[in-house]
């Protein structure tokens, strides 16, 4: 049985001081649960601090992007090992605010989950279409694209621990929530997917996240679905209490 998994990805939000309180809070709240596994994502000014203040807790880190490069002339950018330095074990990659607003593309992305897995950071690898891809039904070619280019080369030993997460981008902080139904198609469909690129074992251990607008109120439905492994959380995972709803919930 797959373990169910919550991430919250704070984005751009929260300096040192907000960041030590809403974790102390989350600690407060949160009810161990042995089958759900929980990640922060801080940004990376919080790291360090996040690492210490968790340490005691069964709540893992992870960092909100990283480069492909080991060091070097990249000036603003960090490394994995930056990141393995301050305690992270994990990284999302490839979410659709890095696609859109910083022009990332498939390749860059599987340049970083290469780098990721080869510096032992399990990646929680981002996909998902616009509402333009959606309605004009080439959803599942986007999909199918981000998920073939985003893996190119990557043995099935290599992402055997690797996270994906579906976040239609339509759905990301609009409040406008994938229903059950639909997002359980397209997990079902990335399923089938790694079934194909690599085994149906891999296809069948592997946690697929939904992400877009998750709150603690529909976070029990949508996770309930067969195919839905747990959250990547934005806007709720910045108040203590829904993050916690959402963990106590999934
Ligand atoms: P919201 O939960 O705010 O829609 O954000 C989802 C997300 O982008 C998580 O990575």
């Amino acid at each position: 049985m797959r373990q169910k998994v919550i991430a919250g990805n704070w984005k751009m939000n929260n300096d040192l001081n907000e960041s030590v309180l809403l974790i102390n809070e989350i600690k407060e709240k949160l009810v161990d649960r042995d089958n759900v596994k929980v990640i922060i994502a801080p940004p990376f000014t919080s790291l360090d601090r996040a690492s210490q203040l968790i340490s005691n807790s069964n709540i893992s880190l992870s960092a909100q992007n990283m480069c492909y490069e080991d060091s070097g002339a990249f000036t603003g950018a960090v490394s994995a090992s930056m990141l393995k330095s301050v305690g992270c074990e994990y990284v999302i990659l490839g979410h659709s605010e890095r696609r859109t607003l910083f022009g990332e593309d498939n390749s860059l992305i599987n340049k970083k989950i290469k780098k990721a897995i080869v510096s032992n950071l399990i990646p929680i690898f981002c996909i998902g279409e616009t509402l333009e891809e959606r309605e004009s039904g080439e959803m599942k070619n986007v999909i199918e694209k981000q998920v073939r280019e985003g893996l190119e080369g990557i043995s099935e030993h290599d992402l055997s621990n690797a996270i994906l997460a579906y976040e239609p981008a339509w759905a990301i902080g609009t409040g406008k929530v994938a229903t059950p139904e639909q997002a359980q198609e397209v997990h079902a469909f990335i399923r089938n997917l790694l079934k194909e690129l690599y085994s149906e074992d891999l296809a069948n251990k592997t946690v697929i996240q939904y992400g877009g607008s998750v709150k603690p109120e529909n976070a029990a439905e949508l996770i309930g679905q067969l195919d839905i492994d747990g959250a990547l959380v934005g806007g709720a995972c910045l108040k203590a209490e829904s993050f916690a709803g959402i963990v106590n919930n999934a």
